[in-house]
């Protein structure tokens, strides 16, 4: 059994790193990210696994009070702007939908780009929990919206997900609804969650 400083606990004995992760809401709007940390957290992310070392995530990100903060933070929905507007950063992470396997004359479709940009989120949340920042995933945003705000081409990318990050504020900055709900989550029992040699539903 492991147990987190956040009062989170797992069944089984895991690295802290991993209830330590989790999503606040209430930003600390005075908290500026640097450079060097993004480029940490990013570098992090570029680490994960990748059918073929593909690599097809990409990071489109703006720092909060740059003139780049409003493109990303526009695209949100009226819910999350509510407290993102708080947070250092945005990202909003893509993925390239087609690889070029080894000896291949040229790139093919990719089955698993998404699932490939989904563990370069899991590395930069925990390299940015390793850091002292939050982050906090995001479907609420307008996607169709985001192709062409963010100059992303359809035809071979994918917009995958809109990315908080910063420091851990006062649930008092969030409307009453949202500071109930600010504290971190639990998770299944994991054993209704494998299932040993073929799939049971
Ligand atoms: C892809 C993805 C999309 C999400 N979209 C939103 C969202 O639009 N708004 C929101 O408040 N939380 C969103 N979340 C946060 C989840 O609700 C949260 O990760 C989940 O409840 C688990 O909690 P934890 O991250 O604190 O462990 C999203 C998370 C992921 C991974």
């Amino acid at each position: 059994m492991s147990t987190s400083s956040n009062n989170r606990s797992s069944s089984y004995a895991i690295d802290p790193i991993f209830l330590d992760r989790w999503s606040p809401r209430a930003f600390d709007e005075k908290a500026v990210i640097s450079d060097q940390e993004l480029m940490t957290i990013f570098e992090a992310a570029s680490w994960a696994p990748s059918s073929f070392n593909s690599q097809p995530w990409r990071f489109i990100y703006a720092r909060r009070n740059t003139p780049e903060w409003s493109r990303l933070f526009d695209l949100l929905v009226p819910m999350n702007q509510g407290w993102a507007a708080r947070a250092s950063a945005l990202i909003v992470l893509v993925s390239a939908k087609t690889a070029q396997p080894p000896g291949a004359p040229g790139p093919v479709p990719s089955y698993s780009h998404s699932l490939d940009a989904g563990a370069a989120w899991a590395h930069l949340a925990l390299q940015a929990t390793k850091l002292g920042w939050y982050t906090h995933a995001m479907a609420g945003f307008n996607v169709e919206d985001a192709y062409e705000a963010l100059s992303v081409p359809a035809d071979t990318f994918r917009v995958e997900t809109a990315i908080a990050i910063g420091r851990q504020g006062d649930r008092s900055v969030l409307p009453p609804p949202l500071q109930e709900r600010e504290q971190p989550n639990g998770r299944r029992p994991v054993e209704d969650l494998v299932m040993e040699g073929r799939f049971q539903s």
